[in-house]
Order: structure tokens, then C-alpha cells, then sequence
């Protein structure tokens, strides 16, 4: 399904704006944030009608070879059969039920034993819980109050910048560590002795992800008596090994986890050591559908089948083949664009890099309604997910469509190039 470069998108995603135009009306800002426009709301997909696999419809009909993916969950692919059938037949014995269950234990056993070093844990919804409550368990166990953080850990407080409508006071007690200079985390400990309880890092802002830059961060926390955490919310699950820090042979305090974790079901967990998550007794680490057995049967079957299927290798190299097609596409059209690892392969993205940024957005925006139009969805300011289920032909087709894109960016904007 595509659309002639030079039309106007308008009449394609009718259906997509006449709900948004609704949805103005009554939701703040007219979307979820994660559903703000890919390019405008008249020149892009704002709704999806379901997914299957490594594809998505819209409400259009438009079918697409999804590379948002809902930004992360979908590891095995959308509406995944075993999956959805464990998380189904959990709900029908009734979820989530009183007090404890099973699975709760059973579950956080199962992801003991895939994380080395790693002797308890606990369970949540999302990955801001988890991360969230990291950082109160490390409170706890260290008696502080400070944190240093680096890269994105959700939508609470603690992370956001303070013109984000945050509570005063969050700057002094959150302090953040520029991801491009790892090496000034030991004078920002200095800056404070004795008074961080934490240091959280995501691992997907270091490019390239370098053993000795993490085991230097974990020797310099752990030297000023803090705690370590390692937010693999993203990472986890698509890394060979099964994990950042498995890749890099690298035992952080707590690792924090959701996403790919329950493939669609709300799930997430933090694990790590005993010394540190005893703290977590008592503490008001709680939610009412924390213990949301459902969910957790999903994530049981999802690691079922990373234990049985060569899922990290997979998605490791269909991101290497767009990766390198993209760019191959890119000096084939003579665009400045550049396709990489985010900081894995199998997150893939690519950044237009022409020198002016009104120059670089117009380029983007236009390569973007193009390849939408030729269905694929990707998303041009959010790195992009593979899943098990996509396949070689979606590659294909992918490099297909971008290479049509990028010859219409070429002919449409011959002026800026
Ligand atoms: C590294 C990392 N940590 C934490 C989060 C927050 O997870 P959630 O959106 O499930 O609250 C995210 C979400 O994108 C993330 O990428």
C-alpha cells in the first residue's frame, strides 16, 4: 500500500485524524505521549487498530512492518499465541487474587537463576516502579538520600527535567551524570560524601556499550558506599547472553526490569543482592496490581521461549541487515543519514545529519511520510524494536520501501542536498 510522493497524505489517514480531532476534545493534548504524531497528525498514523506478529493495521486498513512495536514489549511479536494463552488461562482461575500466589514466587526464582549475582528480588507493573523503588530500597539499605542518575528510568518525579511541573528540591537530590563523561561520576560522589544512596545508569546511552566504562562506574559507586543499579528496563531480553550485563560480564547491585519481560503484559521486576534487597522488608514497595498473576504467566512463557529460541541472535542480526541497507540506501541516494545500533543492533536507528536542523528536520519529516506511506512503521525521534517475528522478507520489504523514500526525499528536496 503506498501513495504517490507528491499527494497529500490527508485523505490517507482519514480516519486516524477524524478520531484524533475527537480525542482533542476531550484527552490533554489529544494522545498518550507515547502516541504523539510521528511526523503531523494529517501526514502519519495516530491509531492502530491491532498488531499481529511483526505488523500493525490502522485504522485505515494500512498494514505495516512495525518497528515501534509499542516501544519495546513486544519481543516475540504482537498477540504471541503461547504467550497470551498462559496470561488467558491465567486470568480465568481469577487475577490478580489475595494476598500471594504461587507464581509470585516461582517467578522471581525463574529470573534469579538468569542474572548472575543476583540472590532476591520483587515484582511491579512498569518499569518506573521498579526503578522507582530501586532507588528506595537503596535509601534504605544506605541511610541516604541523594541519587545519580543517567539516561531515561520513566515518567516519576525523580526523572524528569524540573520544568516538567516536579516538585521543588529534586535537582539538589537528583543529581545527573552526562552519559558522554562516565569519568566525572567519581567527582560528583566526592561533590556529596557520604551522602548517595544510588548511582542508576541505562545502559543504551553508552555507545558503544564498553566493559571497562560500566565496571569502572560500579568500582567508584560501590568505593563511595552506594548502591548500583543497572536499568535494563530496555535492554534486557534483546541482548546476547540474555542481557547488558551478561554481554559484558558485569554484575551490577539491582537490575531493573520490564518491557520485553511479559511480551504485551504488564509486568516488570527488580532483582539483585541479598545484602541490598533485604532493605526491601517493610518498605511500601506496593501497588493493587503488583501481584497481577496474569501477567506474570506471560512473562513465565515469554522466557519458555527465550530459553528454547535463539531470540537475541535473531533480532541481533535482522537489525545488523537493516542497519547496513539503510546506510548502503542512504549513500546510494546521497542522503546525510546515518544508521546505527542504539547501542544494540537489535534497537536500531537512523539520524539525518545534515549540519542545519531546519534543513535536517525537513528531510526526516519528509523521508518519514514516505515510508509510512509505503508501510513501515518507523519512528523518527525514538530508537526502534525488532522482534523474533520478524522475518528477513520484512528486511526486505523494509529496505524496499526505504529505498523508494529516500529517491522521493532526493527528487523532492534536490534544492537542500
Ligand atoms: C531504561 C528505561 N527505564 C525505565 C523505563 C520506564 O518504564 P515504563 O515506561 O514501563 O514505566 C523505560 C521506558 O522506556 C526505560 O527505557
Amino acid at each position: 500500500m503506498s501513495q504517490s510522493s507528491s499527494t497529500s497524505t490527508h485523505s490517507f489517514y482519514k480516519n486516524s485524524a477524524a478520531l484524533y480531532r475527537r480525542s482533542c476534545e476531550i484527552i490533554p493534548g489529544g494522545h498518550h505521549l507515547s502516541g504523539r504524531p510521528l511526523v503531523t497528525p494529517e501526514d502519519s498514523p495516530m491509531y492502530i487498530d491491532r498488531g499481529e506478529g511483526s505488523r500493525c493495521w490502522d485504522v485505515d486498513g494500512h498494514e505495516y512492518v512495525d518497528y515501534v512495536m509499542a516501544f519495546g514489549p513486544h519481543l516475540l511479536g504482537y498477540a504471541h499465541p503461547e504467550v497470551d494463552a498462559a496470561a488467558i488461562a491465567q486470568l480465568r482461575r481469577g487475577a490478580p487474587l489475595s494476598m500471594n500466589h504461587p507464581l509470585h514466587l516461582k517467578f522471581i526464582e525463574r529470573l534469579i537463576a538468569r542474572f548472575p549475582g543476583a540472590e532476591m528480588g520483587t515484582f511491579f507493573k512498569t518499569g518506573s516502579e521498579a526503578t522507582t523503588a530501586a532507588l528506595r530500597i537503596a535509601r534504605r539499605a544506605t541511610g541516604r538520600r541523594r541519587v545519580i542518575r543517567c539516561g531515561y528510568h520513566g515518567w516519576h518525579d525523580w526523572c524528569l527535567p524540573l520544568d516538567a511541573a516536579v516538585p521543588d528540591g529534586l535537582a539538589q537530590q537528583v543529581l545527573e551524570l552526562p552519559a558522554a563523561e562516565p569519568e566525572r561520576l567519581g567527582a560528583l560522589l566526592q561533590a556529596h560524601p557520604g551522602e548517595v544512596a544510588a548511582v542508576i545508569v541505562a545502559p543504551e546511552m553508552f555507545h558503544p556499550p564498553r566493559r571497562e566504562v560500566f565496571a569502572a562506574m560500579i568500582e567508584t559507586t560501590r568505593e563511595h558506599g552506594a548502591v548500583f543499579i543497572f536499568d535494563e528496563v530496555k535492554t534486557a531480553f534483546r541482548t546476547p547472553r540474555g542481557s547488558m550485563q551478561q554481554f559484558l560480564d558485569l554484575q551490577p547491585d539491582i537490575t531493573t526490569l520490564s518491557k520485553a519481560l511479559g511480551n504485551g503484559w504488564a509486568v516488570a521486576a527488580l532483582v539483585g543482592k541479598r545484602s541490598v534487597l533485604r532493605h526491601g522488608a517493610g518498605l511500601h514497595l506496593s501497588a493493587t496490581y503488583h501481584g497481577d498473576t496474569a501477567a506474570m504467566a506471560a512473562a513465565m512463557a515469554t522466557l519458555d521461549i527465550l530459553d528454547r529460541e535463539d531470540v537475541t541472535g535473531h533480532v541481533w542480526r535482522l537489525g545488523e541487515r537493516l542497519i547496513s541497507g539503510l546506510d548502503a540506501a542512504a549513500r546510494a541516494h546521497g542522503l546525510p543519514v546515518v544508521a546505527y545500533g542504539e547501542p544494540i543492533p537489535s534497537m536500531p536507528f537512523m539520524r539525518f545529519t545534515h549540519p542545519q536542523p531546519d534543513v535536517r528536520d525537513r528531510l526526516r519529516d519528509s523521508f518519514y511520510v514516505e515510508v509510512l506511506a509505503r508501510g513501515v512503521l518507523l519512528h523518527p525521534r525514538h530508537l526502534w524494536f525488532i522482534s523474533h517475528a520478524h522475518r528477513d522478507a520484512d528486511i526486505d520489504r523494509t529496505l524496499a520501501a526505504a529505498r523508494e523514500a529516500m529517491a522521493a526525499v532526493r527528487e523532492r528536496h534536490a534544492d537542500l542536498l
